[in-house]
């Protein structure tokens, strides 16, 4: 399979991110020609911190190389290192309608949180150039979180939207999930964990920041008698991070009353610090030496630019140009 994936470097990586993307990747890059990318074009789609920005995207791929991501086994790279997948979203825009941009989720989302005057077109035609990350690579199989299905389906359709106007050109893309697709916020369930939000889990928070997190999670929300679905929420996380036989002892616990969701949040507050540390540990190591990573991403984008470079010659020339 060829893998394609991204992360925006907009904020601190979080466990949503964790157990609904990279959790993927790292299964899937031992057998698999896996790239993936620290998109900061889509990055700046919403309001950003300038003199932040550079230091933000070094510290997303230490992140991604701190969580297991290997750097030799992977083409790990920086998105506007390779302006070909610009190119090729001006490309594709020509070829699908507007009314499909408008009806995406994430938009809607998004721009509610803006007032309208800000809201650039950048943020409308985002699925775009993540259509353009994608196809640019022929990739076929596109591990993401729940909430990216969506841009996924729009990437297959203007794949076929394109390949029926100009002939087969591009791959039509699949998303694959893993078993936490959606991590929630652990103050509105009804809203999902995000990197703008105090309301997640960073990977880099510290013991005592995790504790205060988990043990102060909403729990009594929805319907009384059911699991609530922040509730349920906690059990997806226990179910992740702890051993494989906990949740469904804690599910019996607290269906009998015998414990307190406490005392599950104890337990779970101990397993996240657990599988955090060493990761931060190895954060540190990584981020000690930056032009390392910086060499990496430059050679990276080299090769890949090659890639992309081919692919859009083709494009052009099945086009007319
Ligand atoms: P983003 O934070 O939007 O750059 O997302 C990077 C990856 O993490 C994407 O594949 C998302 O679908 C995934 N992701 C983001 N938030 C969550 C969440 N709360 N639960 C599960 N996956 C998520
Ligand atoms: N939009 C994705 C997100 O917010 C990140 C992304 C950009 C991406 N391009 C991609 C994910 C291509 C998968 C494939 O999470």
């Amino acid at each position: 399979m060829k893998i394609f994936s991204g992360t925006r470097p907009s904020g601190e990586l979080h466990i949503g991110n964790y157990l609904g993307a990279i959790s993927n990747w790292m299964e899937l890059q031992d057998k698999n020609d896996c790239i993936f990318s620290v998109v900061d074009y889509h990055a700046i789609t919403t309001p950003y911190e300038k003199e932040k920005f550079h230091q933000r995207n070094l510290e997303m791929v230490a992140w991604l190389i701190a969580c297991g991501i290997d750097p030799e086994k992977t083409r790990l790279f920086r998105q506007s290192q390779v302006p070909e997948h610009t190119e090729l979203a001006w490309i594709l825009s020509t070829v699908l309608p507007v009314s499909e941009l408008f009806r995406m989720t994430q938009y809607k989302e998004k721009s509610t949180d803006q007032s309208k005057e800000n809201i650039s077109a950048g943020l409308l035609n985002y699925p775009i150039l993540m259509a353009a990350d994608i196809l640019i690579y022929d990739a076929d199989t596109i591990p993401v979180g729940e909430d990216q299905v969506q841009h996924v389906e729009l990437a297959r359709i203007i794949a076929r939207k394109f390949n029926h106007r100009y002939g087969k050109i591009f791959t039509e893309p699949k998303t694959i999930l893993t078993k936490t697709k959606r991590v929630m916020s652990l103050k509105d369930p009804t809203k999902k964990m995000s990197k703008t939000g105090a309301d997640g889990i960073a990977l880099g928070d510290s013991s005592v920041i995790i504790t205060q997190k988990i043990m102060s999670a909403v729990t009594d929300t929805g319907e009384a008698g059911k699991i609530s679905p922040a509730v349920k929420n906690l059990f997806g996380l226990v179910e992740a991070f702890g051993e494989p036989e906990k949740m469904a002892e804690f599910i019996q616990a607290i269906e009998n009353k015998t414990i307190q969701y406490v005392e599950l949040k104890r337990y779970l507050a101990e397993k996240i610090i657990e599988k955090l540390i060493p990761i931060q540990k190895k954060y540190q190591e990584i981020m000690a030496k930056p032009d390392k990573i910086e060499q990496t991403l430059t050679n990276n984008a080299q090769a890949l630019r090659k890639e992309a470079q081919e692919k859009i010659e083709k494009v052009k020339k099945e086009m007319g140009f």
